[in-house]
């Protein structure tokens, strides 16, 4: 194992120095405050022939080896970690999988646009419910004909929606374990794959990251990368290569913030002299340069290894834990020899602070790098009998729960609008009576919300007057808050902002990312109007309408009408009747006081009803065994047709 790096590495290393301190650093404050992805600056890598280092000159690359590639990541990290997972996540994650297991076809169309930087590449892992259990993939491709169908959504995913070309896994052969797992190519652009806003993070903010969703996505056979059922293999092969970088990105950011504090201990004087010839000072910069070292020797060991195709998965883990692990000591370090300076936003050290953090967590958090670490050490731990082979073991289920999903098509948009109105109005839902536009989310019981499709702010006008025809305040998805301003903060509805727990919930133009979507899971009801049937929103609604707003919300507003509402009397929850496939033989009524279902087979024994006595049998003063209400205010659960 050689540690020493050559010449040519120390010249490259220089020549991206350089380039990061003249053209990254002067702009690098400006991109995360704006959360701005750098097109410009990843085209002149691209241009400079740092895209592909460590693929050869054949497959577009620079012909260079491993440590040629860490050492990249690192500097462009030591000024800005955003743009070295840019060029990590794309060299490691998007084109390493085409290169390790491409066919010659494959390769030329994929890998050679993205070794040069023409491309940009990602890699679709994680899903909601596939992070650190990556065996838990339940995004689907089902073969048909000369096509892969592909079906799902994957959360986080770095250099979306920016890249061109990402690597997706899903089940080709369910309830096989990580067996039946493949890998594909598949590019931006196609039919039904489209994306959610980019996240708002803490760090890293010059790099993008998004979800991807897959609807009804027709990948071409020979887009599937390697064999069926080769996928989990090739994902988790291709993480040990992508640890090295997201290694390399720690110890870059760690450089950058020790650079800092070395200069600002030497500059600053405190008791007479300058803070770095004080001991409490003193000592923490050894501690950081040696720390320092110690990785880097771990992460070249493991690039080494890498490049002279020996095992390197222990060595991978190793050194992407230990690098960010001590990342997190050596950022809190420099900040804290900055004092109150290190704390004011502008200040290098302070954005090195908040991009450390992901390091810990990404591409395996630290706590998956030492089982891997321990696994290898002392045996694989025994899996729970749940998740062996767990693989789509449970159903793909929706974020917000079992719904509905009543897709309502018809000729015309009135048709459309007339049929949802008379649904709500059968669910128990009175439009005569409303509550104030502005009632905080948390207490309203029905909420219209727009997302980005609502387009301008012309037409929030119109939104908020179909609130008040449905008797609801309004609501808002996050970007519509906090990018577009158009309602208050404190009206966005999400994972990180209000949580709807009312009855009704009449979704406009939003997407349904899966942020907002865990904000509405304990929402009674949920519609759906968008003009994308590709919407994840559509998979977690009770009724759907596909459509413009323009047009539908005009028509929703007559519907419900838009006299003066009756103040609504205080929330009360409607329970919803389980959502079942198929109608069951008996007519299912459900309580509009509380959402009692009376199920003829249990009957009513606290009301001295046998069981097998029908709903429509019961006696007309018969009342609800949970809230008293009478048997008339009761109301039948119908069933489409196709359900009957
Ligand atoms: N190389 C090749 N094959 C491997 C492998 C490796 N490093 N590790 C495991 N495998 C194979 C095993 O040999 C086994 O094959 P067989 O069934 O044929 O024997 C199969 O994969 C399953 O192995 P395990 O039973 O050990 O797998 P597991 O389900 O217990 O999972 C795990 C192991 C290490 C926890 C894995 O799930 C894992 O790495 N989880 C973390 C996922 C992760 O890193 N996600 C990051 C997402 S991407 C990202 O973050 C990108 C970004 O933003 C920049």
């Amino acid at each position: 194992m050689l540690y020493q790096t050559t010449k040519d590495h120390e010249s490259l290393r220089q020549a991206i120095r350089e380039f990061a301190e003249n053209e990254i650093k002067p702009i690098a404050f400006a991109l995360d405050q704006n959360n701005e992805f750098p097109d410009e600056i990843v085209k002149k890598i691209g241009e400079n022939n740092w895209m592909g280092l460590p693929y050869s000159k054949k497959d577009g690359g620079a012909g260079l080896d491993v440590i040629s590639y860490a050492i990249a990541v690192e500097e462009l990290s030591r000024v800005d970690g955003g743009v070295g997972v840019i060029l990590s996540a794309h060299t490691s994650l998007g084109a390493y999988p085409v290169e390790a297991y491409g066919t010659k076809e494959q390769k030329e169309k994929y890998l050679v646009p993205m070794a040069k930087g023409e491309k940009i590449g990602a890699f679709g892992l994680t899903e909601t419910e596939a992070g650190s259990d990556a065996s838990g993939t339940q995004t689907t491709a089902i073969l048909e004909g000369d096509h892969y169908i592909l079906n799902g959504s994957k959360i986080f995913i770095t250099n979306a929606p920016k890249a061109d070309i990402y690597i997706v896994f899903a089940v080709t052969t369910p309830d096989i374990g990580t067996h039946g797992i493949s890998a594909f190519i598949v590019e931006k652009g196609w039919e039904g794959f489209t994306f959610s806003d980019p996240y708002d993070k803490l760090g890293i903010r010059s790099s993008t990251t998004a979800e991807l969703h897959f609807n009804n996505v027709k990948v071409p056979k020979e887009n599937l990368l390697g064999q069926e059922g080769q996928g989990f293999r090739i994902a988790m092969q291709t993480l040990d290569g992508g640890r090295i970088g997201i290694a390399a990105q720690a110890l870059g950011i760690a450089q950058g913030a020790y650079e800092a504090a070395l200069k600002y201990a030497r500059e600053r004087i405190q008791f007479g002299r300058p803070i770095a010839q004080q001991q409490s000072i003193a000592f923490k910069i050894s501690d950081m340069a040696t720390q320092l070292r110690a990785a880097r020797f771990l992460v070249y060991s493991a690039a080494e290894m890498k490049h002279n195709e020996l095992r390197y998965s222990v060595e991978a883990a190793m050194a992407k834990q230990y690098a960010s692990d001590v990342c997190m000591k050596i950022v809190d370090d420099a900040l804290q020899i900055h004092g109150g300076s290190g704390y004011m936003k502008g200040m290098d050290v302070e954005r090195f602070y908040r991009d450390a953090k992901i390091t810990t967590i990404y591409e395996g958090t630290n706590e998956i790098q030492r089982l891997v670490i321990s696994a290898n050490l002392i045996g694989r731990m025994p899996k729970s009998k749940k998740s062996a082979g767990g693989v789509a073991a449970k159903k793909a289920e929706p974020i917000t729960g079992v719904r509905k999903r009543e897709m309502i098509q018809t000729d015309t948009a009135q048709e459309a609008v007339d049929i949802l109105v008379e649904n709500l109005k059968k669910d128990g839902f009175d439009f005569t009576v409303g509550i104030d536009l502005n009632t905080p989310i948390v207490d309203s019981d029905r909420v219209v919300s727009v997302g980005k499709g609502i387009g301008s702010e012309d037409n929030m006008e119109l939104a908020k007057q179909l609130a008040h025809a449905a008797g609801a305040s309004i609501g808002a998805s996050r970007p519509v808050a906090e990018s577009m301003y158009l309602l208050p903060l404190e009206r966005y509805i999400g994972m990180s902002g209000q949580k709807f727990k009312g009855n009704l919930y009449i979704a406009l133009g939003i997407s349904g990312a899966v942020q907002h979507l865990k904000g509405i899971k304990d929402a009674g009801t949920i519609v759906a109007i968008n003009n994308n049937p590709g919407s994840a929103i559509f998979k977690n609604c009770d009724y759907g309408i596909v459509g413009d707003l323009n047009e539908i919300m005009p028509l929703l507003i007559e519907a419900f009408g838009t006299e003066e509402k009756k103040p609504a009397p205080p929330m009360k929850r409607i329970r919803k009747a389980k959502p079942r496939k198929l109608a069951p033989a008996y007519g299912v009524y459900v309580c509009t006081g509380c959402g009692y279902e009376y199920d003829p087979e249990l009957g009513d024994p606290e009301g001295e009803i046998d069981p097998g006595l029908t709903f429509e049998n019961l006696p007309d003063n018969w009342e609800c065994p949970e809230c008293q209400t009478v048997k008339a205010d009761f109301i039948e659960e119908k069933y489409p047709a196709d359900r009957q």
